[in-house]
């Protein structure tokens, strides 16, 4: 089952278009707005529970914490199919949806929507949300890196090109900063808790836990430890269920970069330029200003 599942979905993947589109102002992929209706229109349940978050912020690895806690922190059952069949993907239409809704309750869902995008079933349900967010300069650098090898995403250029892209919300997805922005002023309307990469780095054991209380869960202090082992860097980059190590080189070409790349904060040092440096800070100033929202760009 869980085998066809992964055929279809790579299937759908191969035959996506990589043209970006707009959909209600914000860049997708045509594969997204062709079947926008479909998307929006998704019927949530009771009890459902969204990993939402902007491209290459921690998605997988929030995800992976979450349905460790929901399987009472069994690694076994974490490794019952690839993250992508065990989550399905909002905007992946039709398998995706085909097997959320085939799916027992709870379902955990994953989402890269920005808020103002999501099914409405969603906050008539109130659902619960977790949002993961991560500092723009690595998230940047982990977007140059996944457009690159991920071939159903437009070619992103020169690392120049892919900067101004970045910084001008012309990529998938949308706007880096009405993303993070966005979800952060829904805090007060929804169930929706805000977890920051830089603070999962940081206190991995803190965060998890973070999480587990939100979900209304308590689970031992052994599971506990079990999951932050099962979902360290080290080991989601050797598990096959998580690495996306399932997936042909046609669609992610790992001779180019692997998904689970480096997993660390500061690696924007790497690739900014001095001058790219000043004009994203002036920039990030101008946008992030009076939204009470602040990112660590290093620890
Ligand atoms: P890098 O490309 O900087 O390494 P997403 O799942 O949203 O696409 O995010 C992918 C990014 O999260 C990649 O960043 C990946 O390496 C990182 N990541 C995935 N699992 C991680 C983990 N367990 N610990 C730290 N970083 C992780």
């Amino acid at each position: 089952m869980d085998a066809h599942i992964t055929e279809k979905i790579m299937q759908e993947m191969g035959n996506c278009d990589t043209t970006i589109i707009e959909v209600e102002g914000v860049p997708m992929l045509q594969s997204i707005s062709d079947v926008w209706d479909t998307i929006y229109n998704f019927q949530a349940r009771d009890g459902d529970i969204v990993v939402a978050s902007y491209p290459k912020s921690g998605t997988t690895w929030t995800q992976e914490i979450l349905d460790m806690i929901l399987q009472d922190g069994s690694i076994e059952k974490s490794m019952r199919a690839p993250c992508f069949v065990r989550v399905p993907f909002l905007e992946m239409a039709y398998t995706s949806l085909e097997v959320a809704n085939s799916m027992p309750s709870p379902r955990l869902l994953k989402t890269h929507l920005p808020v103002h995008l999501m099914p409405p079933s969603f906050w008539e349900k109130n659902v619960k949300i977790v949002y993961v967010a991560r500092n723009p300069k690595d998230c940047m650098v982990s977007y140059y890196y996944f457009h690159k090898m991920d071939n159903t995403m437009p070619d992103p250029g020169t690392w120049e090109n892919f900067f101004s892209m970045f910084l001008s919300g012309n990529v998938s997805w949308g706007s880096w900063f009405d993303h993070v922005i966005g979800w952060w002023k829904s805090q007060d309307k929804h169930q929706i808790l805000y977890v920051f990469y830089e603070d999962m780095i940081e206190d991995p054991q803190r965060e998890i836990q973070r999480v587990m209380t939100f979900l209304g869960k308590d689970l031992s202090e052994e599971a506990l430890q079990k999951i932050q082992h099962h979902t360290s860097f080290s080991s989601m980059k050797v598990n096959p269920m998580v690495n996306y190590g399932v997936l042909p080189t046609s669609l992610f070409d790992t001779s180019i970069s692997t998904f689970m790349r480096k997993g660390t904060v500061g690696d924007w040092k790497n690739h900014f330029l001095v001058s790219q440096n000043i004009l994203f800070d002036e920039e990030y100033k101008k946008k992030m200003d009076g939204s009470g929202l602040s990112f660590r760009t290093e620890l």
